[in-house]
């Protein structure tokens, strides 16, 4: 039976791992630097916690990563007194479901691949509730081969798994969903702006328009709670402007010019240094354009 270690238990990976526990093909492990968090996943599934992630990697086949951002990655491998890559074993798999830059993508990729360990990166969407139910959609890069081989593992908590080409090309394709988000819900707060200020009935907007062309996730799941100014749940501005900063960085690379993408980035920015940071991104509508 195949070994294997998901790491980083936070409000994506507490679900994911929930969800692998259940997966009678694989013996699963978890590891989680906050060890309380990891405490209170085996109380609810049961499953062995890692406690030296160093000196037990070497064990598992798959490794399974859900950690924040460049910086993270960065340590949990490479760190001078506790970095993993060194003591993966040859073959394993490593699949990353963390949003990171395409540079720490590649970074990592080529160190792994260069020691004969598959890497895929493999960033998701479908939020937090799609992580509960195990609904997200995995854009994945790599071996093709390899990703069909792990594909009844990520099932486990993916509604849809693409295989978008070679390494990098899943957090490609998670920046080309990032972008559309922003266009989206900068659309969407500039229709409620405008319907508010001609105090338009917004349940009748949104039961006129919702089922045509302008109709999207964000105006089903989101225009009532903008509407109500209801921003705690959800994806977090935080985490959007790191994955714009690496969209963005990306971009300049290609002499690209996102200006939309751009704004909204800005007016995240400037919302985190207002204190709305764990925000819901639909709180875009606060920033207001008078
Ligand atoms: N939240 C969403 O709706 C959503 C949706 C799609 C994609 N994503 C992406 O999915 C990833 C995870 O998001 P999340 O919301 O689950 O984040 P989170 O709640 O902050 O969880 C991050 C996890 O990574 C661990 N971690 C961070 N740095 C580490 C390090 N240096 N060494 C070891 N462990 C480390 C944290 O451990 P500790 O418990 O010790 O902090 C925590 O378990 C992010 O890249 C995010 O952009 C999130």
């Amino acid at each position: 039976m195949q070994k294997v270690i998901f790491i980083g238990l936070g409000t994506m990976g507490y679900h994911m791992a929930g969800h692998l526990s259940k997966n009678k093909n694989i013996e699963l492990s978890v590891f989680n630097r906050t060890i309380e968090k990891a405490h209170k996943w085996h109380s609810e599934f049961t499953k062995d916690i890692v406690t030296s992630l160093k000196e037990q990697i070497q064990n598992f086949d798959i490794i399974i990563l859900c950690a924040g951002r460049d910086e993270d990655i960065e340590e949990i491998f490479f760190d001078a007194n506790n970095g993993i890559a060194n003591n993966i074993k040859q073959s394993a798999i490593v699949i990353d479901h963390t949003t990171i830059s395409y540079g720490m993508t590649l970074k990592l990729s080529n160190k792994l691949i260069a020691k004969n360990i598959n890497f895929i990166d493999a960033p998701v969407s479908g939020g937090e509730i799609g992580a509960k139910n195990g609904m997200l959609s995995i854009m994945a890069g790599g071996s093709k081969n390899k990703i069909a081989q792990v594909e009844p593992i990520l099932n486990s908590y993916a509604k849809n798994i693409t295989h978008m080409g070679q390494v990098g090309t899943g957090q490609l394709a998670k920046m080309a969903n990032q972008i559309c988000i922003t266009g989206v819900l900068q659309g969407l707060s500039e229709a409620l702006i405008f319907a508010e200020e001609n105090n338009l009935d917004i349940d009748k907007l949104l039961s006129a328009i919702s089922g045509g062309a302008a109709g999207s996730w964000q105006m089903e799941n989101r225009l009532k709670t903008m509407h109500k100014k209801e921003f705690d749940f959800g994806f977090a501005i935080k985490w959007m402007i790191k994955d714009l900063s690496y969209t963005l960085n990306q971009a300049k690379q290609s002499n690209l010019d996102l200006e939309l993408t751009q704004q909204v980035y800005e007016k995240y920015k400037n919302l985190a240094n207002k204190g709305c940071e764990n925000f819901d991104t639909s709180a875009l509508v606060l920033h207001k354009k008078k």
